[in-house]
């Protein structure tokens, strides 16, 4: 592998970042290294969305460009290594001559102390770019992971629904410095000329970056320093170091590794490599179990799921990860290597203990397995928190259903934010599988759920409102498969 500089495109230019600290975000370069101070902290969590920035890579063909909203502030910065960095300065090489993006804020209103502005503007660029229509739900999406204090959100949005109204973006992407103009194609050439066969590793004071780019290699690396931090889209582990300020001392990036960002839908099941983004992965599975779509949609936010992979999800086995209940009740399994070795092991024997699960020192996720959808399965989650968007799960539920007419043939439960772990609710699925799908039955499976979970109180929830909330949530789920209730919750009184 060859380092140890970092290299990526900023403003037109390659920069090249010698002796970094691995954990080094990309905020803390913008603003202390490179006074680019544009980009702002304000929760250095993830959640607030003012360090938004918008990263350009190369899509897996290289044949074009992927734009994508971050989160700068728990980005580590040798995650850019062969990527294009835009922040908010790149937008419009001066004040006179503002990005359509800019104006329409600006017209409308949609800035008051600020802080927020350079945040909101990159989630709406990408929007601008993506989208030359988007629907209201499409906007609120899209400002999901963006929060503002002063302006009650309306003049934002009509900001976004204005903004196609300004004259165009007339540069095939955005203004350099100098008036120079960069076409995609240009882009996409001085990009490839920094993509590296072998991979990037370096060492810092004695503490280790490698971005191996096959799997073999990944697997070598970690084999021999299984204490290893492996890092992913670094959306909890980001946390680790901006709030609880720990030191990591060697870090392995899955995101170069060709076989674990690899998708494919196999004849019976979906193969997801573990460093797949959540933003890649999800209208997979929705596409196979649209029943999930609410779900996904609330996950965190664009730029957590840009980020943030499914296997970082899993392994990270919080209680209140949202995709797990609905992979568990999907049967998904998980591919771990160690070294030469692979083992393939169900999901739900994955986790034994709050924060404890099967992997053997040097072991890691390599890939997730979904099984595909079967007809006339019926397959749907629910989750319950604070917010509607950008919100941890006090309780997040998944079911899959089969009749055979009106007689269960199976039903299958799975339950976050109810233990130290993610798991089955067994004796509730005993309760109905070959009974009849009726009310009856159906409070029996209610209160078999007091057998299956005995939930703690803490901030999100108390261990009794825990209890009937999901107690509730079956129940909505009934009337659903009973066409009694509407399947989504999203409308909220806003206009589609
Ligand atoms: C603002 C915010 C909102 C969020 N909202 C949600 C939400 O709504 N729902 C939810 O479930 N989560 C949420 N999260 C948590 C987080 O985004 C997810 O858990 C995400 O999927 C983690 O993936 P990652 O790639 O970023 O993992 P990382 O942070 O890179 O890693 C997480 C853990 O997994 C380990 N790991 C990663 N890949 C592997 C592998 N291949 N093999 C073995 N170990 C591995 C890492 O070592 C680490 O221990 C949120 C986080 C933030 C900051
Ligand atoms: S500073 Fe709040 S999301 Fe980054
Ligand atoms: S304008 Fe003040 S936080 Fe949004």
């Amino acid at each position: 592998m060859s380092g140890a500089s970092i290299r990526f495109v900023l403003h037109g230019e390659v920069i090249e970042v010698d002796n970094v600290d691995p954990t080094r975000t990309v905020l803390q370069f913008l603003r202390e290294d490179l006074g680019r101070k544009g980009s702002k902290e304000g929760c250095a969590e993830g959640d607030c969305g003012a360090c938004t920035v918008v990263v350009a890579e190369l899509t897996r063909d290289g044949d074009e460009l992927a734009l994508k909203s971050i989160n700068s502030c728990i980005q580590f910065l040798p995650t850019l290594d062969g990527k294009e960095l835009l922040t908010v300065e790149s937008l419009a090489p001066d004040s006179s001559s503002l990005h359509p993006v800019q104006r329409a804020m600006i017209d409308e209103h949609g800035s008051q102390c600020g802080f927020c502005t350079p945040g909101f503007v990159m989630s709406l660029f990408v929007l601008y770019k993506t989208n030359p229509k988007p629907s209201r739900q499409e906007i609120d999406d899209a400002l999901a992971g963006n929060l503002c204090r002063c302006t009650g959100y309306r003049p934002i949005i009509a900001a976004a629904q204005s903004m196609y109204a300004e004259s165009p973006d007339d540069s095939d992407w955005l203004r350099q410095p100098c008036g120079k103009q960069d076409k995609p194609t240009e882009r996409i050439t001085r990009l490839k000329g920094l993509q590296r066969a072998d991979g990037l590793e370096f060492d810092v004071a004695g503490r280790r970056y490698y971005a191996p780019v096959d799997i073999d290699t990944f697997a070598a690396i970690y084999a021999r320093h299984p204490d290893a931090t492996i890092l992913a889209g670094g959306t909890d582990i980001g946390l680790w170091v901006t709030k609880q300020h720990r030191e990591l001392q060697t870090v392995i990036y899955t995101g170069r590794v060709e076989e674990l960002t690899n998708l494919s839908v196999m004849p019976a099941h979906i193969e997801v490599g573990a460093a797949v983004t959540l933003a890649d992965v999800m209208p997979v599975i929705i596409d196979h179990y649209p029943g999930l779509e609410e779900l996904f949609r609330r996950f965190a936010s664009p730029p957590i799921r840009n980020a943030g992979t499914l296997g970082g999800n899993i392994a990270n086995g919080s209680p209140i990860g949202d995709s797990m209940p609905a992979l568990m009740v999907l049967g998904a399994s998980l591919v771990l290597r160690q070294g030469d070795s692979v083992r393939e092991l169900a999901l739900e024997e994955f986790y034994h203990d709050y924060q404890v699960n099967d992997l053997r020192p040097g072991e890691f996720v390599a890939a997730i397995r979904i099984p595909k959808n079967e007809e006339a399965v019926i397959v749907s989650s629910q989750k319950w928190s604070k917010r509607f968007d950008q919100d941890i799960s006090a309780v997040c539920t998944a079911y899959r259903l089969e009749l055979d007419g009106e007689v269960v043939r199976s039903f299958r439960m799975a339950c976050g934010g109810l233990a130290p772990i993610i798991k089955r609710a067994r004796t509730c699925e005993a309760a109905l599988d070959g009974k009849h799908w009726n009310e009856q039955n159906l409070e029996r499976a209610c209160a078999a759920l007091a057998s299956d979970f005995t939930p703690i109180s803490d901030a999100r929830a108390s261990a009794d409102i825990r209890l009937r909330a999901v107690q509730n949530m079956l129940r909505r789920f009934y009337l659903e498969t009973r066409g009694e209730v509407d399947t989504t919750v999203y409308s909220y009184g806003r206009q589609s």
